[in-house]
């Protein structure tokens, strides 16, 4: 059973195939945490559990004379505010009353088949059977435990997802207003765990514009390492996952937990060690900005938080994110099918282009294999910068004389798809939307808004500007034959305010702007199921597991650069699978660092995702154009161990300092076939030749390199291989192993 409820003990505890939950109904009906880890069988862990009297640290009123139990020492599963416990607190309100705290008590529990759903959010969804694969039978169980506040009578409920083949815990919370007056949400976050001894470091990827999840590491110290976005998406800045683990822990060995957010809004996440140096986890939607009123009868659900954990280090962690993402967040015709190999203009042509320009990169694309053209920005209203245009989303006939249809006509006619960008949420002020509905834009009244790439957000809380979004998507895609959507999102938001909300409510505008995207997202995917979209926000600014939901695959970041890219897929590797990274080979000198690869190196590095074109091919010489043609088929042919292969990043852990290469490879499932791949980051004089010891091979079996040398598993595996004529200026590498 992967859970149970002792009621003797009072213990829940959640199993998956290698980790243990555990908590317990303790001392006055408080729901404390016991222990979340490596599995655990045929002991409940109260024993854990510790009391002694702290200074300070005050007693709930039943425990009397007791100095020793005190909810700022104990462990517990979801903390609020006000109650005695000074910790990071998840939760936070201001009753009808006025007074700000919430003693939550256990009431009852629910243990039911099957994943739960989150309204209006993205969610781990089981469907079972939906695999082509095959792979895909596991059952998942919910457990939901209610609690409830005696004294104003609001309402929690705590929900746990356990996938037990897949070894990870979801967790999201629901507070229910049954009482009498308005209460007021100040901060709901979606998850705590306490963890009661360890030193731990902490890891979690940041980035900026163009240079997205970079890795850091840091120890916790006393106090709170905490990071977040208020920026209304999940962020370039920092991505909405972290991990944890010991200091010890490396890719191939020791304990790490990890934690993902499937949510694209603000968020905090973070690790606070306290006075006893315990340490507690939290993430969750950011309070900053943050405030909804719960009317009596009115409900607030949390986004979700997907969990797991390895004693394995990184790789096998990953592996568990990497499943889960692929197989229960992304969705649609596009999960398992292949997926085009696409060339998209924007590199090519920026904003200055015709039919005649498009079809002429087509042709040629056409000719080298690539199967879809994407048509990036500039096709719609007056756009021919980025001033203006957003929100007209009518074809410019300057451009485009015979419309879509007639481009998109031409282009099947070459034996391509058809792919069109978007930028839904925003508006141009120099846009007939913007002279027709200045309201729509988010705007506080009275302020001159903050412009970005001089563009405002649109208040996507509102229906009517949902509904002509989709009414204007929904007519483009309906009259012309388009494949995929590109959908981007490009600027920060700002000046929170909605036109169509009362002053009591404004506190709600930023979440229920990422509500209102997802249902617009919902209603186009179900009105266009064959559709692919991939995510964008000027790269990889809302790569996150709920936009996976909705595209299952996003433009990892707008920095192209081979070289840059390794670190920025690198980061991006540690939890999402590798086909969500939208990766594409482009021009040299690079655009955005001016630095020159060779074309192969862009080849292999753009092959680590999902995989196309940004440049004019026309402009290639004609050794390049071969080029092209064998990087597609092999593309093609390795699609398979790319997307549904374990994924393996062969430096070790902190790739980036100081080494001269980076390593990573693919293995099929059943482990006869491996990609392997390297690039040279820092080319020296007389260098030293590179070895690798490769990973997740059959030990037993003997592969076939592509040189003809056949060698054990355990041989490639223990005592490594020397790379051959790896030495040259970000000169790449790329090989098959075949088992015999
Ligand atoms: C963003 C995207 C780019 C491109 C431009 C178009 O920056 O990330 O790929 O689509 O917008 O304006």
């Amino acid at each position: 059973m992967a859970v149970t409820y002792n009621e003797s003990t009072k213990i829940f505890t959640l199993q998956t195939a290698e980790t243990t939950y555990q908590m317990m109904v303790g001392r006055y009906d408080i729901l404390q945490h016991l222990y979340y880890g490596k599995r655990v069988d045929g002991s409940t862990m109260e024993y854990l559990l510790w009391g002694t009297d702290v200074g300070f640290s005050g007693n709930p009123y039943e425990a009397e004379g007791d100095r020793t139990f005190s909810l700022d020492t104990q462990p517990q599963e979801y903390p609020s505010q006000g109650v005695g416990d000074y910790r990071t607190s998840c939760l936070e309100v201001v009753n009808p009353d006025g007074s700000m705290a919430a003693d939550f008590r256990y009431v009852s529990h629910e243990i039911t088949k099957g994943a739960y759903t989150i309204t209006g959010m993205p969610a781990v969804y089981d469907e079972e059977g939906n695999n082509s694969l095959g792979n895909n039978s596991l059952g998942s169980t919910t457990l939901s435990i209610l609690l409830k506040d005696a004294s104003t009578g609001l309402e929690l409920v705590l929900k746990y997802g356990v996938f037990e083949k897949e070894d990870v815990i979801t967790r999201a919370a629901e507070l229910r207003n049954s009482t009498e007056g308005t209460v007021s949400l100040e901060k709901m976050l979606s998850v705590c765990l306490d963890m009661p001894f360890g030193k731990w470091d902490m890891i979690h990827f940041h980035g900026r514009h163009a240079m997205e999840r970079q890795t850091e590491r840091t120890p916790l110290c006393h106090g709170t390492v905490s990071f977040g976005s208020k920026r209304g998406t999940s962020s370039h800045h920092h991505n909405p996952s972290l991990l944890l683990c010991t200091p010890q822990t490396t890719e191939d060995a020791g304990d790490c937990y990890g934690m993902t957010f499937v949510y694209s809004g603000n968020f905090i996440a973070g690790a606070e060690v306290e006075q006893m140096g315990q340490t507690r986890v939290f993430m969750g939607i950011h309070p900053e900005s943050f405030c909804f009123r719960l009317a009596p009868g009115d409900t607030f659900e949390t986004p979700q938080v997907i969990m797991s954990y390895s004693d394995k280090g990184f790789t096998d962690l990953s592996h568990k994110f990497h499943k889960i993402i692929r197989d229960h967040i992304c969705r649609g015709k596009y999960k398992y099918a292949r997926r085009p190999v696409l060339i998209n203009n924007w590199e090519a042509t920026y904003f200055d282009f015709n039919e005649e320009k498009i079809l002429k990169i087509a042709s040629q694309a056409a000719e080298l294999g690539i199967e879809m053209l994407v048509l990036d920005d500039g096709w719609f209203g007056k756009r021919n910068g980025d001033c203006s245009g957003l929100g007209d989303w009518f074809v410019n006939p300057d451009k485009l004389p015979e419309g879509l249809s007639g481009l998109s006509e031409k282009i099947n006619a070459m034996g391509m798809k058809f792919g069109l960008w978007f930028e839904p949420e925003m508006i141009s002020e120099d846009s007939e939307l913007y002279r027709a509905h200045p309201d729509w834009a988010l705007r506080i009244p009275g302020r001159k808004p903050n412009r970005s790439r001089f563009q405002l957000v649109l208040d996507m809380s509102r229906r009517d500007v949902r509904d002509y979004l989709f009414e204007r998507m929904s007519d483009i895609l309906s009259n012309a034959r388009i494949d995929y959507v590109k959908w981007d999102m490009n600027r920060s938001m700002c000046d929170i305010y909605s036109a169509a909300l009362p002053a009591e409510r404004q506190g709600e505008v930023y979440h229920r702007c990422i509500l209102g995207v997802y249902e617009l997202l919902e209603r186009l995917t179900s009105a266009f199921p064959d559709l692919m979209i991939e995510g964008c926000s000027g790269g990889g600014g809302r790569f996150d597991a709920a936009m996976l939901y909705y595209s299952p695959q996003i433009w990892c970041s707008d920095d192209t650069d081979a070289v840059e890219r390794l670190e920025i897929q690198y980061g991006t590797s540690f939890l999402y699978p590798i086909g969500t990274v939208g990766s594409h080979v482009s021009a040299c000198p690079n655009h955005q660092t001016g630095r020159i690869t060779p074309f192969h190196t862009r080849g292999v590095v753009a092959m680590a995702g999902s995989f196309g074109y940004e440049l004019d091919l026309n402009t290639l010489p004609q050794n390049e154009k071969e080029e092209v043609k064998k990087q597609v088929s092999d593309y093609k042919k390795y699609y398979e161990l790319i997307h549904q292969g374990a994924y393996y990043r062969l430096n070790g852990a902190g790739a980036f300092h100081g080494q001269e290469f980076v390593a990573w490879s693919f293995v099929s499932e059943d482990k006869k076939q491996a990609l392997v791949n390297l690039v040279i980051t820092h080319t020296r004089a007389n260098s030293k030749p590179v070895f690798i010891k490769l990973k997740g091979l059959d030990a037993a079996a003997v592969y076939r390199l592509e040189d003809g040398r056949c060698l054990s598993g355990s041989a490639l595996m223990n005592a490594g291989i020397c790379i051959p004529s790896a030495s040259g200026e970000y000169r790449a590498v790329q090989f098959e192993l075949n088992a015999q």
